[in-house]
């Protein structure tokens, strides 16, 4: 399906969260991560360029939706040389459900734990994945907020994609409800043909805060939790690096990592 192909070169970044984030693990844990666990992998697109890294390197993607985990396998598993792919696994199963193998790292990347509404939820999710690390084990959670997170607007990008031209994105955020605290998001595509697929991807996602996040993975017992927070430079622009950071002021809107240490 084509718009799977389009989300990764519109959204994903891979190479960055495999090559930036374990400087983080071994921060915080004194070990080099080798085997991680892609929680909400869709197209697993982390997961293969994690067990490229080297023969010690394993991962597992989970997914609850088996169409991307079939274009997973059928596009990007494909790629990989023949021991590259006995590293990696892929299984349709529930994030919120404990995995038997215990991992160094979880990821849960694109803002997917704003999937769970409520917060019985999301601690259900944050006690699976804490009896799923070893210990030490962290998980990395990438998560979006400010007011123009929550605002309805569109933003618009083009982007070539091989084998298919130029294509438009359309990132939508429709109309915020405070007192739920959730939110609908789209993305829609417009392809060089003239064609356009409307709501290619559908998101009804609880904007948690960090602070929220924090409480409730103190309450599924991890000891503690770091946020990695984008620096600004004098003239307080973004300046694209992530650190360490515990108060900050509030950007108009912000992408930023909570890791949690077990
Ligand atoms: C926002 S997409 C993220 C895709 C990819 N991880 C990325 O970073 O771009 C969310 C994915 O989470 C999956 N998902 C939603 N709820 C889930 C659950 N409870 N367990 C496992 N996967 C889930 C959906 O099927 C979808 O593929």
């Amino acid at each position: 399906m084509k718009k799977y192909l389009l989300y990764e070169h519109g959204v994903q970044s891979p190479r960055w969260q495999t090559d930036y984030l374990p400087q983080f693990h071994t921060w915080l844990t004194r070990k080099t991560p080798y085997l991680f666990r892609e929680d909400f992998c869709g197209t697993a697109r982390i997961a293969c360029e994690w067990v490229k890294q080297s023969t010690r390197h394993r991962a597992l993607g989970l997914d609850l939706d088996p169409e991307p985990l079939r274009i997973a396998r059928e596009r990007n598993l494909s790629q990989l040389s023949s021991i590259e792919k006995a590293r990696i696994v892929l299984k349709r199963q529930d994030v919120r459900s404990p995995t038997a193998e215990p991992f160094d790292m979880i990821g849960a990347f694109n803002f997917s734990c704003f999937t769970f509404l409520t917060r019985v939820d999301l601690l259900r999710y944050f006690r699976a994945v804490h009896a799923s690390l070893k210990k030490p084990g962290t998980l990395f959670l990438e998560i979006a907020g400010g007011p123009g997170f929550i605002e309805p607007r569109h933003e618009r990008r083009n982007f070539s994609v091989p084998g298919i031209g130029k294509v438009k994105q359309i990132w939508e955020q429709h109309q915020y409800d405070p007192i739920t605290g959730i939110n609908d998001y789209s993305i829609h595509f417009g392809l060089p043909d003239g064609s356009w697929l409307q709501d290619a991807f559908q998101y009804h996602w609880r904007i948690w805060g960090i602070p929220e996040l924090r409480d409730a993975l103190a309450e599924a017992g991890f000891r503690k939790s770091v946020v990695l927070w984008e620096q600004v430079d004098d003239r307080g622009k973004g300046t694209g690096e992530l650190l360490p950071t515990e108060n900050a002021e509030l950007p108009e809107s912000y992408v930023a990592y909570l890791v949690a240490v077990k």
